[in-house]
């Protein structure tokens, strides 16, 4: 496809990094992996053997930065970090595929966007979730305005995770994970829903620390308000026994469940529901125009390779991924001052700014059982 192939470097060299390598392998006519990074070099050195061919090892991205045969970084850094590594990494010339999630705070997001723009840079955030069939399924349907209008929107993100998920060090500080259960985990599904659901008005919402000796929440519970005039309700916990991911869009006679599942009701005698089944075929039908799949995080890999050929901007570049942390900051904000809070957060808003939100999450800060 390419003259040269594409040069990669892997920046954080924990857990992630290996979805990102094994992606990047599923293109390996397309790209060649030459690099890692951590500053631990016991994990680099574990990641550089794991990739199985000479992949030079750095304990400091700034000298993988300067090289000239490196196109695309991967960021698997800890969120706090981000910013930087990302802002640094456009600034020499290097495309960036960046995990989740994008930055601590909108202030960092537009940052981050600005510089994507400045030095003509892509920025795509690995929210992999999107290219998957299910998704692109639902988001296809819900296109088509068969659902409309919506009546009833629920998102449950209820993860359970045992004390040492916290002992990870960056993890259970506004600092440095920058939230708990929301920005981290609740945030894949988050974003997909407000991808499907639309621009959200105001955000209602409490939170707690329920069951982790921590600092940020393990439970958030939120109502969206969308500019449709429709409501979400949207909770994240890692506090859940009930271990179970998903969401239900619901308009008057159709509906999408999450596991992926379809519903249509027409009405019985006396307005109770009745099974239409005519209703179902249809969805269905509407579901199956959209095929394909991308295991792991091969969509983001190959969505990044397709925008750097073709010019464009990757599926889900900056702007995309800002908006959930834009709606993430209204929750913590929100169940901080008690009070419904309006979107946008403009740049005046002290909850725009890493500080800003930190001093005021912290100033306010919930109960801690
Ligand atoms: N997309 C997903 O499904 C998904 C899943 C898990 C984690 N994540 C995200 O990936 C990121 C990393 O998470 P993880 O679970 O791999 O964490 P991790 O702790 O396993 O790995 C992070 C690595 O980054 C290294 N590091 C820290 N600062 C660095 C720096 N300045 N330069 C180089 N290396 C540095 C650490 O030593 C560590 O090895 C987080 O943002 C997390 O939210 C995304």
């Amino acid at each position: 496809m390419w003259e040269n192939k594409l040069g990669v470097a892997i920046i954080g060299s924990g857990g992630i990094s290996y979805a990102h390598v094994e992606a990047y392998q599923q293109f390996g006519n397309q790209c060649s992996i030459k690099a890692v990074c951590d500053v631990s070099e016991e994990r680099a050195v574990r990641l550089a053997s794991y990739i199985g061919k000479e992949v030079e090892i750095y304990k400091n991205c700034k000298a993988i930065l300067s090289r000239n045969d490196i196109d695309i970084v991967s960021i698997c850094t800890p969120p706090f970090t981000h910013k930087e590594v990302v802002v640094e990494a456009l600034k020499h010339g290097k495309h960036v595929l960046c995990e989740k999630p994008l930055a601590a705070s909108l202030q960092e997001c537009d940052e981050m966007i600005a510089a994507s723009k400045k030095y003509n840079r892509k920025l795509s955030i690995a929210f992999q979730n999107r290219y998957k069939k299910d998704f692109l399924q639902v988001k296809h349907v819900m296109e088509s305005g068969m659902l409309n209008p919506i009546t009833f929107s629920q998102l449950n993100a209820l993860y359970w995770r045992g004390d040492s998920y916290y002992e990870v060090d960056w993890r259970g500080k506004w600092e440095t994970e920058c939230g708990g259960a929301t920005i981290n985990l609740e945030i894949h599904l988050l974003d997909i829903f407000i991808w499907l659901l639309g621009k959200v008005d105001s955000v209602y919402a409490e939170m707690e620390t329920i069951s982790h000796d921590i600092d940020v929440e393990d439970l958030s519970m939120a109502m969206l308000k969308f500019a449709d005039g429709s409501i979400g309700q949207v909770n994240g916990t890692s506090s859940s026994v009930i271990n179970t991911m998903g969401f239900n869009i619901s308009g008057r006679n159709k509906g999408i469940s999450i596991p992926i599942m379809f519903h249509a009701l027409k009405e019985n005698e006396g307005g109770f529901p009745l099974e239409d089944k005519d209703g179902l075929k249809q969805l269905e039908k509407k579901a199956n125009e959209v095929q394909g799949e991308y295991p792991g995080h091969t969509g983001p890999v190959n969505d990044l390779f397709q925008a750097i050929k073709d010019d464009r901007e990757p599926f889900v570049n900056g702007e995309e991924a800002r908006r959930v942390i834009e709606v993430i900051t209204a929750i913590y904000k929100s169940a901080t001052i008690g009070e419904r809070v309006s979107l946008p957060i403009t740049s005046n808003d002290p909850w725009y700014t890493t500080k800003g939100l930190h001093h005021f999450v912290k100033k306010g800060r919930v109960r801690k059982v």
